[in-house]
């Protein structure tokens, strides 16, 4: 069990000067710096691959705070958050889960896919996301009092998630929230360039590319191409692949298994690039 809790987090203890590159969309950045100054908790959405938690990196270092990642999964229970006992060479000790960590020394406690959790991470989220800021331990009797540093993000893709794992209203509305998309072809061709180091030139005909095939978003495929496959594509390229054959890998196969849905793909990327 203590496997599964350490297996799940990445403490992410950014000592390096510069902060994880981010290229702002939007009013984000400042919308998280009010968040946190005010002590309020944040909910991000938006589809696979378009930065939600480069963003939360990149925030948690400019703010010069920790973060506790947890990546969310059907089995991830309130006592993975929390914390457990567990026997120590004879002795049963209690070993605080990431959530109790945040909470105890501050810092940023970022739940990525919190609608895949399980129910009763829910009761351990709302007396943390009011105005009382507090985290009762049942297990240890202690109620801990959220220091002012301390801030909840949680994120989820409300694109692939069914009606019964949406949040419910209870929950979603202790949270400000904002919605993430893919960027303008500008900005998009930008985070491709840095990320990769392909020329800028060939980066717009890859981002134009995208647009065209996030078009068929909806119609066969779940989830559009998403900038981190962007990003691959264009490192290929940048590494010596081909072209057609670093779009085939990084924009093409991996949205879809279905050969139907492959042959549309190809086809935008035939009538794009003749
Ligand atoms: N605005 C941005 N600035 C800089 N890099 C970005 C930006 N958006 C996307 N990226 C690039 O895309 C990659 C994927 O982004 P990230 O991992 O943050 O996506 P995500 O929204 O968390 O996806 P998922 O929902 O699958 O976890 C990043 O590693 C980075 O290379
Ligand atoms: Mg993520």
């Amino acid at each position: 069990m203590a496997q599964s809790i350490s297996d799940n987090i990445a403490n992410f203890a950014d000592t390096s000067n510069s902060a994880p590159y981010y290229e702002p969309t939007a009013n984000e950045c400042q919308l998280f710096e009010q968040a946190f100054k005010n002590k309020l908790p944040l909910l991000l959405k938006g589809p696979t691959g378009c930065g939600k938690t480069r963003f939360v990196a990149h925030m948690a270092h400019k703010l010069g705070i920790p973060l506790h990642t947890v990546s969310c999964h059907d089995d991830l229970s309130a006592s993975d958050l929390t914390g457990r006992y567990l026997l120590k060479g004879g002795d049963t000790v209690w070993v605080d889960g990431p959530l109790t960590r945040a909470v105890r020394e501050g810092g940023i406690c970022y739940l990525d896919e919190v609608v895949e959790a399980r129910k009763d991470v829910t009761v351990v989220l709302h007396p943390l996301t009011d105005d009382r800021r507090i985290l009762p331990l049942e297990r240890t009797g202690e109620l801990l009092q959220a220091p002012d540093n301390f801030m909840l993000v949680v994120s989820y893709n409300p694109g692939y998630q069914n009606m019964m794992k949406s949040l419910k209203p209870s929950t979603r509305q202790r949270f400000v929230a904002a919605e993430f998309d893919f960027p303008d072809a500008g900005t998009e061709a930008r985070i491709v360039t840095t990320e990769s180091g392909l020329d800028l030139d060939r980066t717009l005909g890859l981002v134009r590319l995208a647009g065209k095939l996030r078009e068929m978003k909806g119609q066969d495929l779940e989830e559009g191409v998403s900038t981190r496959l962007l990003v691959y594509c264009a490192t290929l390229i940048q590494s010596g692949m081909s072209f057609d054959e670093a779009i085939r890998h990084a924009m093409i196969e991996p949205l879809t298994d279905d050969l139907d849905v492959k042959q549309g793909l190809e086809e935008v990327v035939r009538v794009s690039f003749g």
